[in-house]
């Protein structure tokens, strides 16, 4: 039976050593999805939340990465009030077992049916995200960046874009009149965030119009930020939006995982401390080295960077670095963690084999495999080996580790659930 079993729902599955206080109250960051629109301008016979993005409504879409968000939220699905039956049916199948959105009824505007949303939230909600339906590939990681500026304590976050088309400014006739300067210029997305106590104010007065939050809150006195946005957040308004969305879920789906391997050695030294696979080992004989000689953490770096096409862990940290002189393993993993990622992967899951007489793994293997894991996000095996006798390992030299690593493609930033079905 081996030690570590894959997890049924990534998010919650895994054995993380430190999970993030949230990750274990009741949530108290509510996402807003509004869908209520009638989507003129797609003009098809449909809302335009509901029109089939890829095989799914686009709807569904924008809730995966609602889910794929690191920590559990509230969610309140707006709807127009005659697809309130489907935008449930949507709601359930996109929780795919979890806690089902809310589903209310939009209204005639936008606001009014941030407003109808805001009205469904849960009393211990402080920091409410609104964020539209028709924005439907926006990377979980957009929510994620949001909600980590608006606990830093921002009064409003939204994500923007630079303007690169040169703005002019036009009359009646369709003559230009200026020039406006774009380098002072934001094209805001969302998901759009604030303190909920700073939202409700801005929106008790039920007049108050405009075509995203931010301005309501600005209009209510308040500073907003902006943060950097992501191109996958396009708003789906037009026929060449609904295209370019088909055009990218078709990439997703041709992209191939990546697999990678790594080797490293180090000799034992008598005047150092061991620490091995992430561990401490106290009163083992250590193993030398630039860093604090894990070679199997190493191992595994050199086999996430092979498999991203990122070089090895000499080329990303070089060998004399004095900032990773005595760093711990886990410093490495992390940061070639975030590299992968940006990359454009996530971990699938790491074997990882340790070859040498000592330490003993076996009855630390589970605390390995568990803190490993958690680094990485992603189930980490590890075993171990003597060479009989054989060779530097068998003669007590040192210690040798071999690591396998497969990547998954990011589609947006949350876990791909595929392999469940
Ligand atoms: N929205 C809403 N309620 C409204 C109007 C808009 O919930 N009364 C939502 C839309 O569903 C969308 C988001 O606000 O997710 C942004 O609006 P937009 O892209 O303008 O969508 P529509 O209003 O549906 O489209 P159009 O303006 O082309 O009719
Ligand atoms: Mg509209």
């Amino acid at each position: 039976m081996p030690p570590f079993a894959f997890p049924t729902r990534p998010q919650s599955g895994f054995p993380l050593t430190r999970l993030p206080p949230d990750m274990t109250d009741a949530p108290d960051v509510a996402v807003i999805v509004v869908a209520a629109g009638s989507g003129s301008r797609l003009g098809r016979d449909m809302p335009k939340a509901f029109v089939d993005v890829g095989g799914r409504p686009m709807l569904e879409r924008a809730l995966e990465s609602v889910f794929g968000m690191r920590e559990a939220a509230q969610v309140i699905v707006v709807a127009p009030d005659a697809q309130l039956p489907v935008a449930q049916q949507i709601a359930v199948k996109a929780a795919a077992g979890g806690e089902v959105p809310d589903v209310v009824a939009g209204g005639a505007t936008r606001q009014d049916s941030v407003r109808l949303g805001l009205a469904a939230l849960r009393e211990d909600i402080g920091i409410v995200l609104v964020h539209d339906a028709a924005r439907a590939l926006t990377p979980s990681a957009q929510f994620d960046a949001v909600v980590d500026a608006v606990r830093a304590g921002a009064a409003g976050v939204v994500p923007g874009l630079d303007v690169v088309d040169t703005i002019k400014r036009i009359d009646s006739e369709g003559r230009i009149v200026g020039t406006v300067d774009r380098s002072d210029l934001s094209a805001v997305q969302t998901p759009q965030g604030f303190p909920r106590r700073i939202l409700e104010e801005a929106n008790a007065d039920a007049s108050a119009t405009a075509t995203d939050d931010a301005a309501i809150v600005a209009a209510a006195g308040y500073t907003v930020r902006v943060i950097a946005g992501d191109p996958l957040a396009f708003k789906i308004t037009t026929a060449w939006d609904l295209r370019r969305a088909h055009l990218q879920l078709r990439d997703w789906s041709d992209a191939t995982p990546k697999v990678g391997t790594g080797f490293d050695v180090h000799s034992f030294d008598d005047n150092a401390e061991l620490w091995l696979a992430g561990l401490h080992w106290p009163g083992e004989q250590g193993l030398s080295g630039h860093s604090d000689g894990d070679a199997g953490s190493h191992a595994i770096c050199d086999a996430l960077l092979a498999a991203a096409g990122l070089g090895d862990v000499g080329s990303v940290f070089g060998t004399s670095d004095p900032r990773f002189s005595d760093a711990h393993g886990e410093v490495f993993l992390r940061e070639v963690v975030r590299l992968v990622r940006l990359a454009g992967f996530r971990v699938g899951n790491v074997s990882l084999q340790l070859v040498g007489n000592r330490p003993k793994i076996d009855p630390r293997r589970t605390e390995a495999e568990n803190l490993l894991s958690g680094i990485l996000e992603a189930p980490v095996s590890v075993s171990a080996t003597t060479t009989d006798g054989l060779g530097f390992a068998g003669r007590g030299e040192g210690v040798a580790a071999i690591a396998t690593a497969l990547l998954v493609p990011l589609t947006r930033g949350r876990p791909d659930l595929s392999w469940e079905s």
